[in-house]
């Protein structure tokens, strides 16, 4: 039978959406936030059945420069729809990963939209593409940082300030990008607030979307009400060249004490470059690569609807 429900739903792009996708930061329309798989009911029943160890529950500071102040809780046994209640009145961020491309329920919305960005630019070539859910707090934020994926944001609820940077120094080193390709550390990058008079910033309402260059700094401050939107990570053909290049660099580095100059993707250099990643990788799928543990995964307070930010600290060990 053929879903028509979902035929109700489409994004709408400007002329200058379409040219600039990917290229500059760009802000599309849709109504993807009218469908009622965004309800509090529908995402109460998509958090009771989603795999716990894809749910991260947060919460973090007032402070934007203060990244460590960015920490993991427990949900404890509190039912979905108790959950949605403490991030409404408290200082939380949950994260469903995964939940828009695995669960049958939100599957054909991911498809919906993924065949949304590949209509209004052809040249975009998805290799893989994930997607997630957050449900955040009204007053919640999310850190300066860089994602190693091609990224596209759709709002759902609520009210969100975006800002992105230049993925250029001084708001971007490339080193950091390297070293979260090598898992040294996380994708946090360090926030000057000066840098903000240089950044594209934006209201999202429910109903918009914004996408913006691979490696683009980004941050986002939370308005009003509960917000709940959607992340695209998504591997391009160009997100994995440029990722192998950094990679290489990684490795002359780490490996021959070489400290690379160029980003290059096109060239010699790069095309050597590129097999020196295909080689590091393959010598890690065959020998299997040292675990490092996530940074901030130590859980430092329980979730609680009752409490003022909606969460309990946990007594230090
Ligand atoms: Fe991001």
């Amino acid at each position: 039978m053929r879903d028509t429900y979902l035929q109700q739903f489409a994004s709408r792009w400007s002329e200058d959406s379409r040219r600039n996708f990917r290229k500059q930061p760009v802000v599309i329309r849709h109504n993807y936030n009218e469908h009622h798989a965004f309800s509090d009911m529908a995402l109460a029943a998509l958090i009771d059945r989603h795999p716990r160890d894809l749910i991260d529950f947060c919460t973090m500071g007032d402070d934007a420069t203060d990244h460590d102040s960015w920490r993991a809780g427990d949900p404890g046994a509190l039912t979905g729809m108790e959950l949605i209640e403490a991030v409404r009145n408290g200082k939380l961020w949950i994260n469903l990963r995964h939940a828009m491309d695995t669960d049958p329920q939100y599957r054909p919305i991911y498809e919906a939209m993924l065949r949304d960005m590949k209509k209004a630019d052809p040249s975009f070539k998805p290799l893989s593409a994930e997607a997630g859910i957050l449900i955040s707090s009204p007053r919640a934020q999310v850190f300066l940082h860089s994602d190693v994926s091609e990224t596209m944001l759709w709002h759902m609820r609520g009210i969100k300030r975006f800002r992105t940077y230049p993925a250029q120094a001084p708001y971007l080193n490339l080193d950091d990008v390297e070293a979260v390709l090598h898992k040294d550390k996380t994708e946090d990058i360090p926030y000057d607030p000066a840098w903000d008079s240089d950044a594209f910033t934006v209201d999202l309402h429910p109903g918009m979307a914004a996408n913006w260059p691979l490696h683009g700094p980004h941050r986002i401050e939370n308005q009003s009400g509960l917000n709940v939107s959607v992340p695209f990570e998504i591997s391009t053909p160009q997100s994995r060249a440029k990722n192998a290049i950094l990679y290489a660099n990684g490795v002359l580095r780490r490996q021959f004490g070489y400290t690379p100059k160029s980003v290059e993707t096109e060239g010699l250099g790069a095309f050597a470059k590129q097999m020196l990643t295909l080689a590091v990788k393959l010598k890690v799928k065959l020998f299997g690569e040292r675990v490092r543990p996530m940074p901030k995964s130590e859980r430092t307070f329980d979730i609680d609807p009752d409490a003022p930010d909606g969460f309990v600290d946990r007594a230090a060990a």
